[in-house]
């Protein structure tokens, strides 16, 4: 079974829009000659997805939305919408980062109701999920995973779900100005992984959990970026502080090939 792999940056809130454009025009210049066989796409901050998608056109890097409102429209102050994103130039969005999970008290149920309005807004969401380093300690990684995909998959269809990529983040590998943070080691990410896709068949069936896309994140670099993508269930990264420089992303991007 051979699966796509698929490198995707999440600049958080990183880059004005000029530092946007002056990404994007060097990254597709790098990207020109890495070829096309594995698919790659950035995440910018709202504000900077349609100038970011603009200097991207006709090329085969994709955009996505870091977030998204589960209404279409509405008296929501601040808030952005799945059309919103669309209209700006996604084609993907991120559901459930940990850090609107744990900064922005998104629960399962909520991050649930945003699945289904990406879906409706015809964007694929890169779902994300991952433990806390408590919730570790405590021998609950399986528990913790299998709980928030049941919860946020809950009423996603089978058709759905055979374009939806999800990311395992642990939350305690992710980097922040924590210095207890670390990469997670590829078995410990491959362990993952294979529970992730086995919980996967569970909710579905085997076809959609052999092709389903599994994405690693966590202080991914280009240095330990190849022995994590070696792993057998691990299908991509989703990369934030190293995919700020397009030449580290694109670091990454090669060490994806196979
Ligand atoms: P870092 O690569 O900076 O650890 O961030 C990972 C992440 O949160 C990507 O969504």
């Amino acid at each position: 079974m051979t699966r796509k792999r698929i490198i995707a940056g999440n600049w958080k809130m990183h880059k004005t829009n000029a530092e946007a454009e002056e990404f994007a025009v060097n990254l597709k210049v790098i990207l020109a000659k890495i070829g096309e066989d594995i698919e790659v796409l950035v995440c910018p901050p709202a504000t900077a997805i349609s100038c970011t998608a603009r200097v991207l056109d006709k090329t085969d890097i994709k955009i996505g939305g870091q977030n998204m409102h589960f209404e279409e429209q509405g008296a929501f102050t601040g808030e952005i919408s799945g059309v919103m994103l669309k209209g700006a130039g996604a084609t993907h969005v991120m559901l459930g980062h940990s850090e609107r999970r744990h900064i922005f008290n998104e629960d399962n149920a909520m991050i649930n109701k945003k699945m289904h309005a990406a879906f409706k807004a015809n964007l694929i969401p890169i779902l994300c999920i991952g433990e806390t380093m408590e919730e570790k300690k405590e021998g609950l990684t399986s528990t913790v995973l299998e709980n928030q995909l049941k919860g946020c998959l809950e009423g996603i269809s089978k058709n759905q779900a055979q374009i939806l990529i999800i990311a395992y983040e642990p939350v305690w590998a992710i980097s922040n100005d924590d210095p207890t943070h670390k990469p997670a080691t590829p078995d410990d990410a491959e362990e993952a992984h294979s529970f992730i896709r086995d919980v996967i068949e569970k909710i579905y069936d085997k076809t959609i959990a052999d092709n389903i896309n599994i994405l690693y994140g966590g202080s991914v670099n280009p240095g330990n970026a190849k022995a994590i993508l070696d792993m057998k269930n691990i299908d991509g990264a989703l990369v934030g502080g190293a995919s700020l420089k397009p030449g580290e992303f694109a670091e990454i991007v090669a060490a994806a090939k196979f």
